[in-house]
């Protein structure tokens, strides 16, 4: 991979991080994206799966969705990329990763410091009184989503179109953004807002803005360098150089 000498000062110097991700760092791990050839809106209508209307008029579809995710996530685990950004974070004053996915992989590679703007498929709450499911409630029943001790449906907890980010995560994302020096964007269309408007905050305030991805983006031009390419191969690489400096 080409790095050019400007961004390997910049991944050198910068002590203040912040990483946007997307479906594309899960990719080489086996968790579909949403867009493009094989993603998952190619096959499924998201009106029909991933709103309240759709889980109001047929909650056990929806339900059915969402386990069906769930066990292709619990057979994969997380990749060189997920594992690079991990690493950096370890290695540089501050880090903060910003994702739109769901999986849970970067959790489990061991980032700390995390935004999950869209939610956790692994979380389950009472669409009506709020409260999360305890686990044996939902071992219970697999089909369709159980009610919750106030009689609610239990949903899942990620966040649906139509539906406001977790209260507090916007904010937290646009001051990371806002306060970074180098701003990476992983593996995303940057179709999707609030998240997609993260890298031209970050380069307003100031950053530079680096996007990894096998193919532009409609946020590309918004970028100071674009790598193309898969994230697994070009993370490590990117970190390697900014920990070997660190070292
Ligand atoms: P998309 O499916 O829209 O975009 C995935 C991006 O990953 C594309 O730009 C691909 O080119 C890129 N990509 C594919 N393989 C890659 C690889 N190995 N390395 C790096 N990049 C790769 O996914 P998102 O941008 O995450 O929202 O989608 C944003 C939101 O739209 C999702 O969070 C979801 C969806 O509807 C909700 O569910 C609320």
């Amino acid at each position: 991979m080409d790095v050019s000498p400007e961004l390997r000062k910049r991944l050198v110097t910068a002590r203040r991080v912040c990483v946007l991700t997307g479906a594309g760092i899960s990719a080489e791990s086996g968790v579909p994206t949403f867009r493009g050839e094989e993603g998952l809106w190619r096959k499924f209508r998201p009106e029909e799966l991933a709103t309240v209307d759709a889980f109001l008029r047929n909650p056990s579809l929806v339900w059915e969705w969402y386990q069906f995710r769930r066990g292709l996530i619990a057979k994969v685990k997380p990749n060189p990329g997920h594992d690079a950004l991990a690493r950096w974070e370890r290695h540089v004053d501050e880090l903060t990763l910003v994702t739109q996915n769901v999986d849970g992989l970067h959790r489990r590679a061991g980032s700390r410091r995390l935004i999950e703007l869209h939610g956790d498929i692994h979380r389950n709450f009472c669409l009506d009184c709020g409260t999360d499911a305890a686990p044996e409630l939902l071992a219970a029943e697999a089909v369709a989503p159980p009610h919750c001790a106030c009689g609610g449906r239990i949903r899942p907890g990620v966040v649906w179109f139509g539906e406001s980010l977790p209260q507090g995560a916007f904010e937290a994302a646009v001051e990371a953004a806002g306060a970074c020096e180098l701003f990476l964007c992983v593996g995303t269309s940057g179709a999707v807002y609030p998240a997609a408007a993260l890298p031209s905050i970050a380069r307003r305030a100031g950053a530079y803005v680096v996007e990894v991805n096998p193919t532009r983006t409609e946020v590309s031009g918004q970028m100071h360098a674009t790598l193309l390419g898969k994230a697994g191969e070009i993370l490590p690489e990117l970190v390697d150089i900014a920990v070997s400096a660190a070292a």
